[in-house]
């Protein structure tokens, strides 16, 4: 590790990665269901985004791209994510996005915060929790400085008690693994390998918490520039909810609720007797306590307010029946049961089933979907379709539904795809630009690929062309399963991309 990033890891890059939650029109649906006005960004909005600690900028470039009328911002103090990050945008030639190389720590009182426009949104995802008190010092007042007057921060940390049986696990896989390697990948590995060993005798420290036990067991497939980035630095402390709220109360922000919307429905989240015992306290920080005390859940994805302005119910209602929700998934696909923190919940197939058929022509208005003739169900409950449907990532919010591609989100997937493709896993999940959409439609480099192909002339006859290109070192057996991918992004995936805008 170098001496200059106050123990973070900053000798071997983090991953590139695309997380929903740091979108503008997630955090705005947030902030609706928590009855609170939000700046849902209108489809012609100059949107001014910062991403605070953006890594190599995926999530900060997929906005960028998907709207080329915003002013984005992303700041990293690793000078090798904002190089490879400053790169991707040149080739994409996405002009409307700034990196800039600067310590969270003292950016506030820098001259180089002149460069950070005040925002609308802000994004920090994986800091938090992971950094000293002195850069969470810093976010504070760089928030404060920045943020506009009724914007929105979403922020999201390894949360307490969750983390509490995890907290020696994670000490000796950092402490021991410092011991045994020098960079700190190496440092993971070593410090995996002990945990490992621990697990496999039974030390009751990781074997007694169930997630625990779990987790470690996962920790083996997970890719160890994410476990040297999550588990390494000096740092890593897991927060209470309370106290992340009364820090960012210093920036004259509120919290609301959670950018993870299903988290927003108290009987989707709590047992009746747990609700029983949060609903006690009208203090919405207590309940959240209360929530934390009952969930497994170990990550919060929060969205705070600077200046909530509380809607009354029929103003809410309004604004979510104005939301325009875009299918993720093909109708048949439409799963009639989730999995909830409060148990397994049916979703009733009169109701949603002609919802999703609709859906599939193309994105709809939520007030124009809960008018449909032939639904059975409740027509005046937009927050629960639309907490049902982004919250189960069904679907994505469209913030110009209908609009063409148009050539600056072309030319940024091409890039992404020629990028990533050589260092990533194909089927990892990642987002493709979409105007239509104004955010990220979630997709793989497969869809990717296909998309290029089938935008340069060809079709279902060149598979095997593509199964040549990607399958080379593939036996009979891995080509047969890549030409069964290919079959069904064909026949699955690009009708809902193309619906979604993305080509
Ligand atoms: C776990 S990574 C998350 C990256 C990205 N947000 C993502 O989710 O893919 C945390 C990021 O915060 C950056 N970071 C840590 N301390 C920082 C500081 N003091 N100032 C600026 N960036 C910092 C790291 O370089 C790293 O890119």
């Amino acid at each position: 590790m170098s001496g200059w990033g106050s123990g973070y890891v900053t000798d071997i890059t983090y991953m590139t990665g695309y997380y929903r939650q740091q979108s503008p029109s997630v955090m705005a649906l947030a902030c609706l269901l928590g009855g609170v006005a939000s700046p849902l960004p209108g489809p012609d909005h100059p949107v001014s985004y910062l991403e605070l600690g953006c890594g190599q900028g995926l999530g900060a470039l997929v906005l960028a791209a998907s709207n080329p009328h915003w002013t984005v911002t992303a700041i990293d103090f690793n000078p090798a994510h904002v190089a490879a990050a400053r790169a991707w945008a040149a080739q994409a030639g996405v002009t409307n996005v700034t990196f800039l190389e600067a310590d969270l720590s003292t950016l506030a009182e820098d001259p180089a915060a002149a460069l950070v426009p005040e925002a609308d949104f802000v994004s920090m995802h994986g800091v938090w929790s992971w950094v000293p008190s002195v850069v969470q010092d810093g976010i504070v007042r760089l928030l404060r400085a920045k943020v506009k007057p009724g914007g929105a921060v979403h922020l999201s940390y390894n949360a307490l008690p969750a983390w509490g049986p995890a907290l020696g696990m994670q000490r000796v896989l950092r402490d021991c693994g410092k011991r045994l390697g020098s960079r700190s990948d190496r440092q993971a590995e070593e410090g995996l390998k002990l945990v490992q060993a621990l697990r496999a005798a039974e030390a009751l420290q990781i074997v007694r918490a169930p997630w625990v036990n779990a987790l470690v067991e996962r920790m083996g497939g997970m890719p160890v520039q994410y476990l040297a980035h999550e588990y390494i630095n000096d740092a890593w402390a897991p927060c209470f909810h309370a106290d992340v709220s009364e820090a960012l109360a210093g920036a004259k922000l509120d919290w609301v609720g959670s950018v993870n919307l299903i988290e927003n429905f108290a009987d989707l989240t709590l047992s009746p007797e747990q609700r029983e015992v949060q609903q006690r306290f009208d203090d919405p920080i207590l309940r959240e306590l209360v929530k934390d005390v009952c969930l497994e859940r170990s990550l919060r994805h929060d969205v705070f307010v600077r200046g909530a302005r509380r809607m009354n119910p029929a103003m809410r209602d309004a604004a979510l029946m104005d939301v325009w929700l875009a299918l993720n998934i093909a109708p048949e696909d439409m799963p009639y049961e989730a999995d909830m923190p409060a148990g397994r919940a049916a979703l009733n197939r009169s109701f949603y089933g002609p919802i999703t058929e609709a859906m599939a022509a193309g994105p709809q208005r939520v007030g124009d979907l809960l008018a449909l003739p032939d639904l059975e169900g409740k027509r005046d409950n937009p927050a629960e379709l639309i907490g049902i449907m982004v919250g189960l990532d069904l679907a994505e919010p469209a913030a110009r539904p209908g609009a063409a591609p148009i050539p600056a989100a072309t030319r940024f997937n091409r890039v992404t795809n020629a990028n990533l493709s050589r260092t990533e896993n194909l089927g990892r999940p990642i987002a493709a630009a979409s105007y239509a959409l104004g955010t990220g439609a979630p997709c793989s480099l497969f869809d990717l690929y296909v998309i290029e192909r089938v935008q340069a002339g060809e079709d279902e006859g060149s598979v095997d062309n593509w199964v040549r290109a990607l399958g080379n070192n593939l036996d009979d057996e891995g080509r047969g399963k890549l030409r069964d991918v290919f079959a069904k992004v064909l026949r699955v995936r690009l009708p809902i991309l193309r619906a979604q805008g993305v080509y």
